[in-house]
């Protein structure tokens, strides 16, 4: 296996940012190269996740693997450093833990993979593992069985997925894993929010917070616009609760910043004084070859057409992709904990939270 160069990454991504800053404050248009690539193996799902409109309808024609591997020697001339593989359900795919292999082979040594985690069995973690994926958000949207099942909408499989997160949890010191556990925030199981904590501090997993949106493309269904309403005293009494357990015992949990940005979601997706740096971070391959540049954006070419190269560099992408940093688009909150955390302003916020200064009932 080739070595992993985090030092090498690490010194990308500071240039990145610093050219971000720049972006800001000084060039406006400055163009900023992607750094990571989201590749949706797949749109298609396992699962039934009333927050999720991917199971909704069978997706045909997707990329193939010559078509996936064709993808990634592009994405790697073009410099990119991480590969993100979701879906959809991306281990649906038999040919997963070797595309993935693949990305390591082409020099994309930051590998990551977004799982419920349902077929993540002895035989395809060892796959997953010596393709060299070091990195999993496993999806929890529950607490218990009850709770998870019914957002999930198929019996079993908290147990199952909460299996494969320990067996993972396991390995995770021997083989320098990065696991979370990711909860998808929804009307549904806001509720939850304490508990969720409290499961994340008893396995020894560091949680995440999605925040529902119906805005991006894989999120837009009814039922789903239904899931992103939820009333601001309901958020408020949940939020009062959090902020009691954040303040016993911070392991493993959302830092205060996030708590905060997730407080004012629901009201205003948007939350246009935070730029987007997610956007310029990541490039989205969709798993029937559109070439997008963030989670909510309707991509206008198809690697099937044009090299990613090409699409990139034209007028119409690039006029999008500034737009995007200055949140002109539609919103949606996705990896808002990146987009917090290159601001020095959230890590004050954090400072002045432990210094007791702020308060999630005031933020
Ligand atoms: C679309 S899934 C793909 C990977 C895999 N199928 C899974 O569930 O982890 C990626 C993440 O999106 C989250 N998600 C689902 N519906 C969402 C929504 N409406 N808004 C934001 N995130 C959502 C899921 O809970 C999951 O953590
Ligand atoms: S959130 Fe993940 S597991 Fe749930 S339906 Fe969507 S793709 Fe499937
Ligand atoms: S916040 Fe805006 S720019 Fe960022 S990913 Fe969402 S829709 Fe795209």
């Amino acid at each position: 296996m080739l070595p992993v160069r985090p030092w090498a990454d690490r010194a990308r991504l500071a240039v990145f940012f610093s050219r971000l800053a720049v972006k800001e404050h000084l060039r406006p248009g400055l163009h900023v190269k992607p750094l990571a690539a989201e590749l949706f193996l797949t749109d298609n799902c396992n699962l039934k996740c009333v927050s999720c409109a991917c199971w909704r309808t069978v997706t045909r024609k997707e990329l193939d693997g010559a078509e996936w591997r064709d993808v990634i020697d592009q994405l790697a001339a073009l410099g990119i450093v991480k590969a993100n593989f979701t879906g959809g359900e991306p281990l649906l795919r038999r040919d997963a833990p070797e595309l993935m292999a693949y990305a390591y082979s082409r020099g994309i040594r930051n590998l990551h993979v977004n799982t419920n985690a349902v077929l993540l069995d002895e035989r395809r973690r060892t796959a997953v593992l010596d393709a060299g994926v070091r990195s999993f958000n496993i999806s929890v949207d529950g607490p218990d069985a009850e709770i998870h099942e019914r957002v999930r909408g198929v019996d079993g499989s908290f147990d199952k997925t909460i299996g494969r997160l320990t067996e993972l949890v396991e390995e995770r010191a021997r083989l320098k894993l990065r696991v979370r556990m990711n909860f998808t925030v929804m009307r549904s199981n806001i509720e939850s929010l304490p508990d969720m904590m409290r499961l994340a501090q008893r396995l020894k997993v560091q949680l995440y917070l999605n925040l529902a949106t119906d805005r991006t493309f894989l999120f837009r269904a009814g039922q789903v616009t239904l899931e992103t309403r939820i009333g601001t005293e309901q958020i408020n009494a949940v939020l009062a609760e959090v902020e009691q357990l954040l303040r016993a015992d911070g392991r493993f949990l959302p830092h205060f910043s996030e708590l905060s940005y997730l407080r004012r979601h629901f009201d205003d997706v948007l939350q246009q004084d935070l730029p987007c740096a997610e956007s310029q971070l990541k490039l989205m391959i969709h798993s029937t070859g559109e070439v997008g540049g963030c989670w909510a954006h309707d991509a206008h070419d198809n690697v099937r057409d044009k090299p990613i190269a090409e699409i990139i560099d034209s007028r119409r992408y690039r006029d999008d992709h500034d737009r995007f940093f200055a949140k002109d688009c539609k919103g949606c909150g996705s990896n808002y904990a990146l987009n917090l955390a290159w601001r020095p302003s959230s890590h004050l916020d954090n400072l002045l939270w432990h210094a007791g200064l702020r308060s999630l009932a005031a933020s």
